[in-house]
């Protein structure tokens, strides 16, 4: 089967998996660096991973389904993840989440039109002492309101103009 990742990946592959004693460790990492460089899991990926790992593709899914920050389909090139769960809930998550709905024009695990933001309710994202938390990509903001939100969010828009 023609691999759908880069050399390098590959490469990488190979490390991570003689680092485990027991190969099906590197399932999590692997599956990460996928989507890093792919966007997102394609078929063709899941179904490498899975014969490297000696492993069935379905069992590759049951933890791609697991982890929110893994995901099946094309995301924006910013993604935020929102987390609604109790400390962020008390501390003003859910509105947060509802403002940036209205804010980006698209619901839960949609993208935008323009494919510069992708919007996505979690689970606690482990920031519970600094709530409400939100996940973008792979930076943290913490203790935010609407208003420090839209700063954050007018940032990222710039910086997709620019190219970065
Ligand atoms: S509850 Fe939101 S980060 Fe933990």
């Amino acid at each position: 089967m023609p691999t759908p990742f880069s050399q390098g990946l590959e490469q990488k592959f190979a490390d991570l998996m003689g680092r485990y004693p027991a190969r099906r460790s590197a399932l999590v990492p692997m599956l990460m660096y996928a989507q890093d460089e792919l966007g997102y899991l394609t078929p063709a990926a899941i179904a490498r991973i899975a014969e490297l790992l000696g492993e069935s593709e379905m069992a590759v899914r049951e933890v791609i389904g697991y982890y929110s920050m893994l995901r099946t389909e094309k995301a924006g090139k910013y993604h935020v993840q929102v987390c609604t769960n109790i400390s962020c809930l008390l501390r003003g998550g859910e509105e947060l989440y509802e403002h940036c709905q209205k804010r980006l024009g698209i619901g839960n695990k949609q993208t935008a039109a323009d494919g510069v933001f992708s919007l996505e309710e979690v689970e606690c994202l482990g920031a519970c002492s600094w709530a409400p938390a939100v996940q973008i990509n792979y930076d943290f903001h913490q203790e935010l309101t609407p208003e420090r939100l839209d700063q954050i969010l007018d940032a990222y828009r710039e910086r997709a103009v620019q190219g970065a």
